[in-house]
């Protein structure tokens, strides 16, 4: 047997947890790191620097690769186009990663696949006229309204709720005056917007129906270039200030048909797009007496947060089923090991934590999976999980399960 290369683009966790899997299915990971010193870089032997947008970088990192992959959306779509006319598989491939990239591209799409998504509309013209369609929009729909940038958001950046005071404030403000200027600049200068990463200059806004969903599910399934497809249980994710801060594993309590319906979304947005590697599709529920609807949040071409409890509570992880999937290899089976599974993360506290954090921790609780990224502190960074699985699946036994990894979060954070 000789080692496939796969290139990826982006040295953060993500890619470190590929590399995790990569040593153990005896995969040569080629990683384009932004730092020596990053997340990935720290763990992968092959590892360029290099800017996602540098041409030159790219066909180094590719030479000889069986594949390219990515561990965000933040690529250079022409440059991936150009690579993928002369023969290299881009996987997922650029059409499709554009869902993933542009939040209205995917609004679009799914209107067009007849999918459920909140009410929507683009919004674009100088800072009065957006204000203008705003008030529009929310008057057949309500305020607040939900006002995002369609690319280059991540973790809640790129993401305002606003409420009709709320418009002329400074941040949303200051997004429409960017917005419109950007358009004016984009005009006089003809095609181009800019060029950069992320697909250039941000020209109009989305604006959506805030959703009063009861909570945030997430379908998280693998798909090879031959069609082959395998998804993991529906899960549960919980979000404060826009970053998903814990999941459960599967959904406690979900109806077994909306559970159905989730899956059959996102079949058929993995399909519709030929979307290989890991897709997630981060879906609102509001549950009440008439039952289940779901609406599209918003989707992922990559191993994503509500998928870092795969690690320990499937058989097969999201970071090992997408270097599968992407190399076109037979996926690996998505079952639970254990009634369920939560995962905590470890966002950075106000200081840093002590030397002795990570011993305690381990002692607090022996069976609790620590994963850690090998980030530098800064407050609210994403800096690790902690997976745990339990026999549970009542209310009870899933909140003593999540109080227990949280203790043990709390210890990596410095807070006991
Ligand atoms: N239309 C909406 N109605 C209600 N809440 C919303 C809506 N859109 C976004 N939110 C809230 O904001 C969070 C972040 O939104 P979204 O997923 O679009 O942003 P993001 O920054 O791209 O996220 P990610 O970190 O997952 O890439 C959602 O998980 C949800 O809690
Ligand atoms: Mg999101």
């Amino acid at each position: 047997m000789s080692a496939p290369i796969l290139a990826v683009i982006g040295g953060g966790q993500l890619a470190r947890m590929m590399q995790e899997e990569a040593s153990v299915l005896g995969i040569h990971l080629r990683t384009l790191v932004e730092a020596p010193n990053g997340a990935a870089a720290q763990v992968t032997v092959d590892a360029p620097v290099g800017r996602a947008d540098d041409a030159d970088a790219v066909r180094a990192l590719v030479a000889g690769a069986a594949a390219v992959t990515f561990e965000h959306e933040h690529q250079d779509s022409a440059l991936l186009s150009r690579l993928q006319a002369e023969g290299l598989p881009v996987r997922p491939a650029p059409e499709a990663l554009l869902l993933a990239r542009d939040k209205l591209a995917m609004r679009r799409e799914v209107e067009a696949a007849v999918l459920p998504q909140p009410a929507w509309t683009e919004i674009a013209g100088d800072a009065q006229e957006m204000r203008a369609q705003v008030r529009r929009f929310a008057a057949e729909h309500g305020w607040p309204v939900v006002v995002k940038t369609p690319r280059g958001g991540y973790d809640g950046h790129g993401v305002l709720m606003v409420d009709s005071a709320g418009l002329d404030h400074a941040e949303a403000a200051s997004w429409l005056e960017s917005t419109a200027a950007a358009r004016a600049g984009h005009a006089c200068a003809g095609a181009g917007g800019g060029g950069s990463l992320g697909g250039g200059a941000v020209t109009s806004l989305l604006v959506e129906e805030a959703v009063p969903f009861t909570r945030e599910l997430a379908v998280l399934l693998a798909r090879r270039p031959c069609g082959q497809i395998a998804v993991w249980p529906v899960i549960e994710s919980v979000q404060s200030g826009g970053i998903c801060v814990e999941t459960v594993a599967p959904a406690p309590g979900l109806d077994p048909e909306a559970a159905r319906h989730a899956v059959r979304i996102a079949r058929t947005i993995a399909e519709r797009a030929d979307v290989t590697g890991v897709l997630a599709v981060e879906l609102f529920a509001v549950e009440d007496s008439e039952g289940t609807r779901l609406y599209i949040n918003e989707l992922a071409m990559r191993p994503h947060n509500s998928g870092h409890w795969t690690q320990d509570g499937a058989v097969t992880s999201q970071f090992a089923q997408h270097l599968r999937a992407v190399l076109d290899l037979p996926l690996g089976a998505t079952a639970s090991i254990a009634p369920t599974t939560v995962m905590v993360n470890l966002l950075g506290g106000q200081t840093p934590a002590p030397a002795d954090a990570l011993a305690r921790a381990m002692a607090l609780d022996p069976q609790a999976r620590i994963h850690l990224y090998g980030k530098r502190w800064r407050p609210g960074r994403k800096l690790g999980h902690v997976n745990l699985t339990t026999t549970a699946t009542d209310p009870e036994g899933i909140a003593a399960a999540r109080e227990r990894a949280r203790a043990v979060v709390a210890i990596l954070r410095g807070e006991s």
